[in-house]
């Protein structure tokens, strides 16, 4: 078994108010006690607080979903890594496609977003991903390169401990289309390859790549049994907590092997 963290990820997105978050989260902290694996919600910005009440004293992790790269200043409705860090947030999502095509997100502001997390302590979450348009163009090798190079422009070797990869293929997130288990293996063997090469094989065997896009309580455990996936980051499943419960299950498996 590789050496490397099985990581099971809920992203809310913009859903629950701080009181069903609340409510969510401590649900999801009761019955993920005797999990095997890492779990981890990405929250909206005003939920912390109260999911990092809900879930204190459990063993989940605390996300937020975005991040400026400055440390302060007249960026109005941004939030910097210090802020996070001071809410107690141990890990915030980065790049997300939904980030990358409605918010003007692209390889360079997400390379800096990454640099100003890592310098402040945060783990990231890192997402990468083609198009529907880009594999039937045979490229998507080309795009995840490309996005996992330039993202990762200047991180060092030592601060890939912290760096989590998300490969969620855009065409696959929300719509309820998966990609196989061998579609999601062969990506993501692609991007531990590209590591290796970035780094080296140690680096690139210890760094966990999740799989994202449409994953739920069936499709879990397959996609889970692949070699290179390594856990998951889950949208709308993550906010049904049976669901939920059963993607960390999956994910406990694994990292018991
Ligand atoms: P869904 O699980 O809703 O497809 O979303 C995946 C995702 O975008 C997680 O970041």
């Amino acid at each position: 078994m590789a050496n490397r963290k099985i990581i099971i990820a809920g992203n809310w997105k913009m859903n629950k108010t701080p009181f069903e978050a609340r409510c969510l989260a401590y649900e999801i902290a009761e019955k993920t006690e005797g999990a095997a694996c890492d779990v981890v919600l990405c929250v909206p910005f005003v939920d912390l607080f109260q999911v990092k009440e809900a879930i204190a004293g459990s063993k989940i992790g605390l996300g937020a979903q975005n991040v400026h790269w400055a440390e302060s200043g007249a960026f109005t409705g941004e939030i910097s890594a210090d802020m996070l860090v001071a809410c107690d947030t141990q890990y915030v999502v980065i790049g997300h496609s939904e980030r990358r095509q409605y918010f003007g997100e692209t390889d360079a502001t997400v390379n800096a977003r990454t640099k100003a997390a890592l310098a402040a302590g945060l783990k990231v979450i890192l997402c990468v991903g083609e198009t529907r348009e880009e594999r039937e163009l045979n490229e998507t090798n080309d795009v995840i390169e490309r996005q996992v190079r330039l993202a990762l422009a200047d991180i060092t070797a030592e601060q890939m401990a912290n760096v989590i990869i998300a490969y969620e293929p855009v065409w696959a997130i929300g719509t309820g289309l998966t990609a196989t288990a061998e579609q999601a293996q062969e990506v993501c063997a692609y991007i531990r390859s590209l590591i290796a090469e970035l780094y080296n094989a140690e680096v690139a065997d210890g760094t966990t790549i999740q799989y994202g896009g449409s994953m739920n309580a069936k499709n879990a455990a397959e996609l889970l049994a692949m070699p290179d996936i390594d856990g998951g980051l889950i949208g709308g499943a993550s906010l049904k907590p049976t669901d939920f419960l059963v993607i960390v299950a999956a994910g406990s498996a694994k990292a018991s092997r």
